[in-house]
């Protein structure tokens, strides 16, 4: 495997992600009741914008950088994190990725599990993570653990974001939710996926509505420009299984700053099931 998350981090679709995430957790802990968070595909954590991988992409000019400059306030609870993590610099030099923002927001009784395949990607989240109470890494499969690892009888939040380098990464969420829900129905997830072409996508939410029903489904999409070239990463999408309600209106607002200005670009927010 050769995907590495420092290219990547701090981007539009990190944007996208991790505003949603703060969101649900937010709403999920308007329940007392202790939440157990378990990332199936966590990264390392916490990316260095100056190094080498992020300075070769610059992806993060148009993502994290753009967002710090304008400090809107459909991200706003993002934004707080990242000048949190860059201890209140004007300019942001790291983006905390989901192990860093979810180990924040836990409350006590809350507990999170980050499972991280590639061993170096590891070594560098357990160092991110290290000593933080209720927080546990793993380097191992996250597909395999993630069901383990449930509260069957208490309230989880599922996070997979696998990097869709091999083909069977999007039947193997599917399978993954089916088998979640079976176990632990007061389950919620948050699952991101690259919007490549229309079929593709189409196909994948029929299959995880199949694999879940009856949970309702809450989908963001985020289209940079048209789905014409399904080479490209031409936007990215989020699905919400068994989230609380009112959550439309901020990740509308929250797709909408991320696409606004670039021609053709458009985000949308819609319930299935
Ligand atoms: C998109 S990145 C994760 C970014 C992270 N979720 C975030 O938002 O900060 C995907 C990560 O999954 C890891 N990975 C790939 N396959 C995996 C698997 N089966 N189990 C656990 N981790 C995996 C990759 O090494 C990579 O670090």
């Amino acid at each position: 495997m050769n995907y590495r998350h420092a290219f990547h981090a701090g981007n539009f679709a990190d944007l996208v992600k991790h505003a949603a995430l703060l969101r649900l957790l937010d709403a999920l802990q308007a329940d007392q009741a202790p939440l157990r968070v378990i990332d199936t595909h966590a990264g390392s954590g916490l990316y260095d914008l100056h190094g080498p991988q992020a300075q070769r992409s610059g992806e993060a000019q148009a993502g994290v950088v753009r967002m710090m400059a304008a400090r809107p306030d459909a991200l706003n609870d993002l934004t707080q994190a990242v000048a949190t993590a860059n201890d209140g610099a004007a300019e942001p030099w790291l983006y905390p990725g989901s192990p860093w923002l979810i180990a924040r927001a836990l409350r006590p009784g809350d507990t999170y599990l980050a499972c991280e395949m590639q061993a170096d990607e590891h070594a560098r989240l357990a160092e991110v993570l290290g000593g933080r109470p209720g927080v546990r890494s793993l380097c191992g499969d996250g597909f395999a653990e993630a069901a383990r690892a449930l509260d069957p009888k208490g309230r989880n939040l599922v996070v997979i974001d696998p990097p869709f380098e091999k083909a069977d990464d999007y039947d193997r969420i599917a399978i993954l939710a089916g088998e979640v829900l079976a176990r632990a129905p007061r389950t919620a997830f948050l699952i991101w996926l690259p919007l490549k072409d229309l079929e593709t996508f189409d196909a994948f939410l029929r299959d995880l509505e199949d694999a879940c029903e009856p949970a309702p489904l809450l989908v963001v999409e985020a289209r940079m420009r048209p789905l014409g070239d399904p080479m490209k990463m031409n936007g990215c999408a989020l699905v919400l299984i068994n989230s609380p309600e009112g959550l439309e209106a901020p990740l509308q607002a929250a797709a909408d700053w991320v696409t606004a200005g670039k021609p053709g670009a458009e985000a949308r927010v819609w319930s299935l099931g």
